[in-house]
């Protein structure tokens, strides 16, 4: 029987290019004249956040600005946009960023009107109070996290990602203009896009996926493998960095719903332990756990694969399935991901502990489609080494 389905988004989606002008309007119905942006110093160095502050000054609306968002942030950054926004008065919080930014403001929202210690947030639904409310502008194309109810946070102590899951955390207004992703990198553009590629094919295959969202997952799938490598080869492209952006907006509908699996659970100790940017570890991974998972629903892989423009005809089921780890692997290939642990200084011995970590990410694992043993956990990680 497929299960009920629980569909919640953020409370309202700008979508488009040029959707930054809409800001002020979108503050105004919200009723709030005086903002705190949370960005990280590379959006200040780069003019992106002058754009946003434009904006905001053109419309009279008072602004103050946290640039200290790290990637991967640890908690202790938390403390310090929540200060900034004692400080500033703020009625409502800006994201501005990739997903540690969005994630930051998100968890400050919540703060604001809480509590003052964030580790009472982690976990699932233990965020009673609503926020203040956030705006959250994507400058990345990947973490979907402008619409979703997840924050990611680094507990250093624990060496390890933990999730802060309420759907206090939707944002009341998501802006997503694909203009502001023109200038990324391509090695970051390729990094986020595989993350926005891994939130559907596990959304797609996991024991939650649902027909009423399988469209948004493998339409996102299906965007992605057109217009990656273009964003990669081509930074400029609005073309592909708008149908990039709409691809990780599609991945972001899929975390609130059904979620990811294990390549997010096993990606954790990575980012956790060895600041391997969260892209980049669920590339590593994803070939690997896709094939670990592929006996429990052929159908689906070989689906994804047709999705990503390979040929299942004359094939057996079992043949067109493995076509859909082929096509993931090319991809990464092209635009020129690090496809192998040893590569990012992560040593062997990391292995095992790795491997118990994960274990500890059942938010993540219970809904993989194959049950992740310890054993196959560490066998996995032994196959990305
Ligand atoms: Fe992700």
């Amino acid at each position: 029987m497929i299960r009920m389905l629980d569909f919640q988004l953020s409370g309202r989606l700008i979508f488009g290019r040029g959707a930054l002008s809409e800001l002020p309007s979108a503050l105004a119905r919200l009723n709030v004249g005086r903002v705190l942006i949370v960005t990280d110093p590379g959006l200040v160095r780069a003019g992106i956040c002058a754009s946003v502050t434009d904006v905001l000054a053109g419309a009279g609306i008072t602004y103050a600005i946290f640039d200290g968002v790290e990637p991967d942030p640890r908690m202790a950054v938390v403390d310090g946009c929540l200060e900034a926004a004692r400080d500033s008065s703020c009625e409502a919080l800006i994201g501005l960023g990739g997903g540690s930014a969005l994630d930051i403001a998100k968890i400050t929202s919540a703060l604001l009107t809480n509590t003052d210690d964030v580790a009472q947030f982690i976990g699932v639904d233990q965020i009673p109070n609503p926020t203040l409310p956030k705006v959250l502008i994507p400058t990345t194309s990947g973490t979907g996290s402008e619409v979703s109810p997840i924050a990611i946070l680094s507990d250093e102590d624990a060496h390890l990602k933990k999730g802060v899951v309420s759907p206090r955390l939707y944002a009341d207004v998501a802006l997503v203009d694909s203009d502001l992703t023109l200038g990324l990198p391509p090695h970051i553009t390729a990094y986020t896009g595989v993350d926005a590629l891994t939130h559907a094919i596990e959304a797609y295959t996991n024991k939650y996926a649902h027909p009423l969202v399988d469209g948004f997952a493998l339409h996102a799938i299906e965007l992605i493998s057109n217009n990656l490598r273009r964003a990669v080869a081509c930074g400029d492209d609005p073309e592909a960095r708008f149908s990039m952006a709409m691809a990780s907006t599609l991945g972001g509908f899929c975390l609130g719903t059904v979620n990811t699996g294990a390549v997010h659970a096993l990606a954790y100790p990575l980012g956790g332990e060895f600041d391997v940017p969260h892209g980049v570890a669920n590339s590593l991974l994803l070939p690997y756990i896709m094939r670990y998972n592929l006996i429990s629903n052929l159908d689906r892989f070989a689906h994804i694969a047709r999705v990503m423009g390979y040929q299942t005809e004359g094939l057996s089921q079992r043949e067109a399935a493995e076509q859909a780890v082929e096509a993931v692997v090319q991809l990464c290939r092209d635009i020129g991901i690090v496809s192998r642990m040893r590569d990012l200084d992560v040593p062997e011995s990391a292995i095992e502990p790795m491997a118990v970590a994960a274990m500890d990410v059942t938010r993540l694992l219970s809904i993989n489609p194959r049950t992740v043993t310890l054993d196959a956990a560490r066998a996995i990680y032994r196959q990305a080494y």
